[in-house]
């Protein structure tokens, strides 16, 4: 640097060369540049100077400072490309997101096991040619009671089993107390052939305990055509149990019972899965256990609906389907299918 010695002394270059490399971030690169090149530089200077010069001086002075000058911008053109991509660098681990400290793992839910025990009901039925179907669970007192042959005064009404809903006539809307009143609606909407099962939440007035729930679930079937006898209801109930249960050694019971929409009426019950009817806890050493009431449907009951009992005959039948699920996972308290523990309810 001989000539341009005089005009730039060489330690302005080299100056500019550790401050270029001092400069840390391209805001820092950017107030070294004013200085090394902006108004007032050194290098600013020495152009103003140039008209001062003998005039036989300045081309070499002109070049010199010429050449400087291309030096000092490429030295901080280089120096803002390293450090804009170091900063692209931080920037993308900065905004990176730690997917290593999110992985916990995450199991699906699944159905509950009163659901599950529902499907299965329904598709056992379902095999049989029966159509599900549903009702509402806020009823009416001709459906939930009347037009099942329940007048009023009628033990099942009074105010200890049913819950009331505040709405018309004192005592005429409710929560459903069992899904009988679907086989009324059923029949109301329907001429038979009718094979229908209706299975659905059921309500009523009892505290929560190992046995008892206020709202508890129910698979009411239902069956109207042209004769039709006591005998389909026992060949049905029995084809559902052994389907049920998985099992052809299950047995039925039938002992006579009273429902005020059946005639005649039954309580069912089917030989102890757990141990074949010789008597265990499950069973409380009986032998069998109670899966719910069934009967054939009473003339009333089909005249009421506007069909004629002179031609048609029907059976229906009503579980409980948490009855069900306790006896086949030999659960002992109902009370734990609405808790909504996890710990239980993932383990079926
Ligand atoms: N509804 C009865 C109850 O909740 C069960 C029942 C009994 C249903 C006899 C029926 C039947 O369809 O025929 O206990």
């Amino acid at each position: 640097m001989s000539t341009g010695g005089a005009i730039l002394p060489d330690e302005v270059l080299d100056q500019a060369q550790r401050a270029v490399a001092a400069a840390g971030t391209i805001e820092a690169l950017a107030a070294t540049e004013r200085e090394y090149s902006g108004r007032g530089s050194l290098i600013a200077q020495r152009k103003q100077q140039m008209k001062d010069l003998d005039p036989s001086e300045r081309p070499a002075a002109g070049k010199a400072l010429g050449e400087a000058t291309a030096r000092i911008a490429e030295m901080f053109e280089s120096r803002r490309a390293e450090l804009a991509a170091a900063e692209a660098a931080t920037a993308g681990e900065r905004d990176r997101l730690d997917l290593t400290l999110g992985g916990h793992g995450r199991t699906r839910g699944h159905l509950h096991l009163v659901t599950q025990v529902q499907r299965e009901l329904e598709d056992i039925f379902v095999g049989m040619g029966y159509r599900v179907v549903q009702g509402p669970e806020v009823e009416d007192d001709w459906h939930n009671f009347e037009a099942l042959n329940m007048v009023p005064g009628h033990p099942a009404r009074s105010m200890q089993d049913t819950l009331y809903v505040e709405l018309g006539d004192p005592e005429q809307v409710m929560l459903r107390t069992h899904t009988s009143p679907v086989q009324i609606r059923t029949m109301e909407a329907m001429e038979p052939p009718i094979f229908v099962v209706a299975p659905g939440r059921t309500y009523r007035n009892e505290t929560l305990d190992a046995r008892h729930s206020p709202v508890f679930h129910q698979i009411e079937a239902l069956a109207v055509d042209q004769g039709i006898t006591l005998a389909d209801l026992f060949g049905t109930i029995e084809t559902f149990a052994k389907q049920l249960f998985d099992d052809d050694r299950i047995r039925t019971r039938f002992r006579p019972d009273f429902f005020p929409y059946t005639e005649p009426s039954a309580e069912l019950a089917v030989s102890c899965i757990f141990c074949g009817g010789d008597g265990c806890r499950v069973c409380s050493q009986s032998g069998w256990i109670e899966l719910g009431g069934c009967g054939m449907v009473d003339p009333n009951v089909l005249q009421g609906v506007g069909i004629d009992p002179e031609v048609y005959t029907g059976f229906a039948f009503g579980f409980g389907l948490e009855r069900i699920a306790m006896v086949r996972y030999d659960i002992d308290e109902i009370k734990t299918f609405f808790d909504g523990d996890v710990r239980f309810l993932a383990q079926y």
